[in-house]
């Protein structure tokens, strides 16, 4: 039987899951939304493109939870997007009450499931999902370190032409412009330290428009926040888990312990697989960035600490 997937959200973000997802052909899809027709309407134009691109995976939607039961992954997409001038931290209340709502609904239905949180500001939303759910911290997951490393690495392919799948440089911490850390100590490319393949004000010029990524996309639409990347990079997540392909990806994961970060969501390098949350890797850091997991672990409780509660 094929493993099942619900992306909750029928929006941007929740639509380019879901048709990228389809498009690998390894699992169901489910697209639930609360705006009548929407999900439907979004599932069936995505199912009709199958025979073109070719997949025998079903996609379909609903306004009904129950058509989500028994899902191995939900994908948490809900949640309003930031408009220009926003900072991810301004969505924190409205937020907070989506996800609480969504999580608590998606863990009736799928109580083995992993849960993968997308709406901002998502570290902090990982703690409300947690507390949703009342799910072990390895089945809930933030995507935010996924998505700022695909940023990190695609400026640095176009800096220097090269391919993107070889560079290896990973942004950890949280998921706000003052609090992500993208790795300079160990980004390379094919192995070659990227220190020799670049000047230090390029590396730090790439390091600030990579921490920007998000409000560079929001200032270029206007309208909304990224998708498309975003979507890209929760999808490899979503594979890691059904095919339990034990990658090593940076995810926000609940901290407690490596690099001194005690029970604060962030974003760090983890093995990824079934059941979500494998195991953390934790290796030394330059002092700088390792003051930045600190300063991104006490945003994230200040974060939690003003979360409206239920
Ligand atoms: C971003 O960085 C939406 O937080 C997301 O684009």
């Amino acid at each position: 039987m094929r493993k099942k997937v619900t992306i909750v959200g029928a929006g941007m973000t929740g639509t380019a899951i879901a048709q990228l997802l389809a498009a690998r052909g390894i699992a169901d899809v489910v697209l639930v939304d609360i705006v009548e027709g929407l999900p439907q309407g979004k599932a069936l134009d995505i199912a009709e493109g199958s025979p073109w691109v070719g997949f025998s995976s079903s996609v379909t939607g609903t306004n009904d939870w129950a058509a989500t039961a028994g899902s191995d992954v939900v994908v948490v997409t809900s949640g309003v997007p930031r408009r220009p001038g926003m900072t991810r931290e301004d969505l924190l209340g409205t937020n907070a009450g989506i996800v609480r709502a969504v999580v608590g609904s998606a863990a009736k239905h799928s109580p083995q499931a992993v849960l993968i949180i997308f709406a901002n500001p998502m570290d902090a939303m990982c703690h409300v999902a947690l507390q949703a759910s009342g799910f072990p911290a390895a089945r809930v997951v933030g995507q935010g370190g996924m998505l700022d490393s695909g940023r990190y690495r695609t400026f640095i392919a176009m800096e220097l032409g090269l391919s993107v799948r070889d560079i290896n440089a990973w942004v950890v911490g949280g998921h706000t412009e003052a609090t992500m850390v993208p790795l300079v100590s160990n980004a390379n490319v094919g192995g070659v330290p990227l220190a020799t393949l670049m000047r230090p004000d390029r590396v730090q010029a790439i390091v600030e428009r990579t921490k920007r990524g998000g409000a560079e996309i929001v200032e270029l639409l206007k309208t909304g926040s990224a998708f498309n990347g975003p979507a890209a990079a929760t999808v490899e997540m979503v594979q890691a888990v059904l095919l339990d392909e034990r990658r090593v990806l940076p995810c926000c994961t609940l901290l407690d312990g490596p690099y001194g970060v005690k029970q604060a969501f962030i974003g760090a390098p983890v093995t990824l697989g079934a059941g979500g949350i494998q195991r953390v890797h934790e290796f030394k850091l330059s002092d700088e960035e390792q003051a930045g997991m600190a300063a991104a672990a006490k945003a994230v409780l200040e974060l939690v600490a003003a979360t409206p509660r239920a």
